[in-house]
């Protein structure tokens, strides 16, 4: 038998790449690969790429070259690019960097055994097409690895929604539903290898609208399938839009047992003139009212959200609205970015706002944010909350886990183990974590 090939995956951006990335493990697996957690000791190297931000695609050739040393010492070795830049940039990748073995684009990883052939070949291999098939189905799973308690699972990907600054729609393409017979197939194998929590992803994951046995399903009725999965525990998804919230799924936070208080719903700015120049199709005031009728159903719902400062043409006005829209919020936790341009976009051709400008609101911002996000961290202290916990935590006889809220919370115990959910009565609250301690059942 022949020693395992192995493989090291470098994964940037957002967990739908983190999902990817093991999909694409799985399928080289079945090359006989396993993974290193060393690019030095690798016969393959893919960056699994995001384009989210700017110079994305400087920061991977610059990534790439530091390889050239690897690839000396070790003339078998195959260096690959997948993610949203390959999708992005395609064969120039090639071109600019002849490292580079492989480059496949997000809608393309099923076709990564081929690929992979083709190199060990001696060939170059590129595909950034979008086919219709659905890659998932095509990329099966190694038998019944165990699995930790947390996974991640696609259920829609790409977005028709042309925000203004956004890549997105152009690197993963439409939006497209995966169906709903495959989704749950996939969960409970997933529950099967030990997970009990899933978090369902989408670019727009609430626009989900997959084929199901009498016709397309909602998320929501996803979501209650899910709820019946024997072993499921917890079920989360991300990230939604405002505009597809729809009334099932505002009702699902009140009744379904298994779906956590926690949502993701990014706004992006507070100011009416600003989110219309975005393309954003909401307003603040529709953003604030939805907000309302998910916590009538679910009065506890942490709220989380995306902000972007500088967008072009933000005056302090319109970032006095962002502001004054965190605060009729309360957010539990959120993300915020100086805007960047985005070649292709239609934001990037317009006037730009000073960068100091940008780095003095995004302070500003976040401090309000964090303020926030400490304060609803803080009121946890005395209550009792539901806790999965993942792995030991830093210090010897630690557990850490995730509650309800997603709150990290470590406790000083040896009587739960990875993958127990447990009952947790909060006792103090750290820079970035709450303590306290496990209850009998
Ligand atoms: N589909 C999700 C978000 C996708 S991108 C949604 O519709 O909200 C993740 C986040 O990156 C966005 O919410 C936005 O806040 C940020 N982002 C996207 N493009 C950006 C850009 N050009 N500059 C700064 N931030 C950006
Ligand atoms: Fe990008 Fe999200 Fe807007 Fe789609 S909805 S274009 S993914 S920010
Ligand atoms: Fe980045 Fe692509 Fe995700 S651009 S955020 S990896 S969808």
């Amino acid at each position: 038998m022949t020693a395992p090939k192995k493989l090291f995956i470098k994964t940037y951006g957002c967990q739908m790449n983190v999902y990817d990335s093991e999909r694409m493990a799985e399928a080289l697996g079945g090359q006989g690969y396993i993974e290193t957690q060393s690019a030095e000791d690798a016969d393959m190297i893919l960056l699994n790429t995001c384009h989210i931000r700017e110079k994305a695609a400087e920061k991977v050739y610059s990534e790439l070259g530091r390889f050239r040393g690897l690839k000396a010492a070790n003339p078998d070795l195959k260096i690959g690019v997948a993610g949203c830049v390959a999708q992005a940039e395609g064969e120039e990748i090639m071109r600019r960097q002849p490292l580079v073995d492989l480059v496949v684009g997000p809608q393309s990883y099923h076709r990564l055994p081929e690929m992979e052939a083709k190199t060990r070949a001696g060939e170059k291999a590129l595909d950034t097409d979008f086919p219709e098939e659905d890659k998932f189905e095509k990329l099966k799973a190694r038998p019944k690895a165990k699995r930790g308690p947390t996974a991640f699972l696609t259920v829609q990907e790409g977005c028709d929604k042309f925000c203004a600054f956004c890549v997105v729609p152009y690197t993963r393409g439409a939006e497209v539903s995966r169906p709903v017979d495959r989704i749950l197939t996939e969960a409970r194998d997933l529950v099967e290898r030990g997970v009990r929590e899933i978090t369902l992803l989408g670019q727009n994951v609430n626009a989900y609208h997959g084929a199901g046995p009498d016709g397309d399903w909602s998320l929501a009725r996803l979501i209650w399938a899910l709820n019946d999965v024997d072993g499921l525990e917890r079920i989360r998804f991300t990230t939604s839009h405002p505009n597809d919230m729809a009334d099932d799924l505002i009702e699902a936070h009140a009744d379904c047992p298994k779906l956590m208080p926690y949502l993701h719903l990014p706004v992006q700015s507070g100011s009416d003139r600003i989110l219309k120049r975005m393309n954003r199709s909401h307003t603040a005031e529709s953003y604030l009212r939805l907000i309302e009728r998910l916590r009538a159903a679910r009065p506890d719902l942490h709220m989380s959200g995306d902000f972007i400062v500088g967008f072009p043409e933000e005056t302090e006005q319109d970032f006095q609205d962002t502001l004054a829209l965190v605060e009729a919020v309360q957010y539990g936790s959120a993300f915020s970015f100086k805007y960047s341009t985005r070649p292709g976009t239609p934001a990037a051709e317009r006037p730009q706002v000073d960068e100091a400008e940008k780095d003095d609101r995004l302070q500003r911002l976040q401090a309000l944010l964090t303020r926030q996000q400490r304060a609803l961290q803080d009121a946890m202290v005395g209550r009792e909350v539901g806790v999965l916990f993942e792995k030991p935590g830093r210090l010897p006889g630690q557990m850490v886990g995730k509650s309800d809220y997603l709150h990290a919370v470590h406790v000083d115990s040896d009587v739960v183990v990875p993958g127990d959910l447990a009952r947790v009565r909060i006792l103090s609250s750290g820079p970035n974590s709450l303590a306290g301690e496990v209850l009998p059942r």
